[in-house]
């Protein structure tokens, strides 16, 4: 059995055929009964034409019971189509139904649903052109994601989910537990965690990078890709509590290797949107975002601008007024900085470079200056920072005393500093959060609306 996406590619006018999938419409007119299929293997819908006047009870019949929602398998002969919109439609035979959905009952129907409403029923939303759009985007996506790498010849490393490490050091971790904490609270005992499963607190990952790190010291080009876990209690529309990552580390490889190949991965996945998922793209830009298509295109064709945090504290001191919080030297950025950079001052993608250390995490490289170290973050219109990354430190001596320094455990870190006291190499390497790249490439506005099942403060239904 073809799918509709092959069907519409192929167009073999004259062949006989039986097609599955779920009605998005039913239509009626005094001739004809019109029935909009679509099985999700493309944007858009098959439709079956049902001639009244040779109806048989049969068919009849199982028309009734086929409204919105109701999965049907439909044979007949493909034409040409006579109304726009289409090029080929299915001269219907017979119609079967294989599962109801009352009309009653079935939560969406033909009309308009909003966002907010489609996050309450997100075990149905796929089922809406948005969702199946955004869904067709996210697999392509991933696809890419692999490709990219791939050509280039990066290893792909999978890391633990489960950790004993803070990664970026800012203690915003999911606890992994199996003891019975309401029995030892009852017993007003302290959490004994030699009797943890793993025998001492163990946490959710928040990151792969310090695992990564180390097969990029074997295998010089790796990557990962995976979920990654974040008790941040932000409820906005650009953080999740479990979100997907991608993070290549590479050796040899300095902060301005490490910008290049930032910005062709970017501009390699905004391509190959472009090219693979067209129809669902025209659909966010009519629909979503008004110029997406060709925003991402100039970006796709575009230069990075390059700014030092330095600078860029300058261009945001000297337009204080816009911002709620005041920008100063030493600030972290808040999105509504990162958003003026982008969309304002450089009306495109830049990469910020240099920040100070205090507000990065302790594994960057100290820059000369004592001050800054050698981070980046790539920010862009609409969504502000959608990579974070930095030239590792590679000197032993001076990683140390950064752990120490910043009160972190250096015990815990005994193998991340073995890597620097056996060959360490000069590496670098970034994440680029893959929801937020999601929202740049749709345009859907939040976070939640570009995973399948969103993961937020208070919010683990489904
Ligand atoms: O800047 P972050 O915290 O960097 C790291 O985790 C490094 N270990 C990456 C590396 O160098 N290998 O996070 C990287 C990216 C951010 O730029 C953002 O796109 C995304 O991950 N991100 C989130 N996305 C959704 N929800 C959250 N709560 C996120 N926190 C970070
Ligand atoms: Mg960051």
């Amino acid at each position: 059995m073809k799918d509709i996406k092959s069907i519409l590619q192929e167009q073999a006018v004259g062949s006989t055929l039986t097609v599955k999938g779920w009605v998005r419409t039913k239509r009626d007119t005094k001739n004809a009964i019109f029935l909009e299929l679509n099985d999700g293997s493309c944007f858009g819908n098959l439709q079956c034409v049902f001639d009244v006047s040779n109806l048989s009870d049969q068919n009849k019949a199982a028309l009734e019971r086929l409204g919105t929602g109701a999965s049907a398998a439909v044979t007949g002969t493909l034409v040409a189509s006579p109304a726009a919109g289409q090029p080929v439609e299915v001269s219907a035979q017979s119609a079967e139904v294989i599962g109801e959905a009352p009309v009653d009952t079935y939560p969406l129907q033909k009309k308009a649903h909003s966002l907010e409403f489609l996050r309450e029923i997100a075990h149905l939303r796929p089922r809406t052109n948005t969702f199946g759009a955004v869904a067709r985007v996210r697999n392509q996506m991933s696809y890419a994601v692999h490709s990219f790498f791939q050509e280039r010849g990066f290893n792909y490393v999978h890391t633990p989910i489960i950790t004993a490490s803070d990664c970026e050091g800012a203690g915003e971790m999911f606890q992994v537990t199996t003891l019975d904490m309401d029995a030892i609270a009852k017993a007003g005992k302290a959490v004994d965690y030699s009797k943890d499963f793993f025998g001492k607190p163990s946490f959710l990952s928040v990151s792969g990078q310090l695992n990564v790190e180390t097969y990029c010291m074997a295998l010089s080009k790796v990557y990962t890709f995976g979920p990654t876990f974040r008790a941040e209690n932000s409820n906005t529309t650009r953080h999740l509590a479990e979100f997907w990552m991608i993070e290549p580390e590479f050796a040899f490889a300095e902060l301005e290797d490490n910008m290049a190949l930032a910005e062709d991965f970017l501009k390699y996945l905004l391509g190959w949107a472009l090219d693979k998922c067209a129809d669902d793209l025209d659909f966010f830009d009519k629909r979503i975002q008004k110029g997406l298509i060709s925003m991402l295109d100039s970006v796709r064709n575009s230069k990075f601008v390059h700014m030092t945090y330095t600078d860029a504290i300058k261009q945001l001191e000297a337009n204080k007024d816009t911002f709620e919080f005041k920008p100063y030297w030493g600030c972290d950025l808040q999105t509504e900085h990162e958003r003026f950079l982008s969309e304002t001052v450089v009306k495109g993608p830049l990469i910020v470079t240099d920040y100070p250390k205090e507000i990065k995490a302790f594994y960057m490289r100290l820059n000369e200056d004592g001050k800054t170290v050698r981070a980046m973050d790539v920010l862009v219109p609409r969504i502000g920072e959608i990579i974070g990354g930095s030239e590792r430190e590679y000197r032993h001596d001076v990683l140390l005393n950064r752990i120490r320094e910043l009160g972190l455990d250096e015990a815990a870190y005994w193998w991340y500093l073995d890597l620097r006291r056996f060959g360490t190499a000069p590496h670098s390497g970034f994440g680029l959060g893959f929801e937020r790249l999601m929202r740049y490439v749709t345009g859907m506005e939040n976070i939640r609306d570009v995973i399948p099942f969103p993961r937020a403060v208070k919010q683990a239904e489904f």
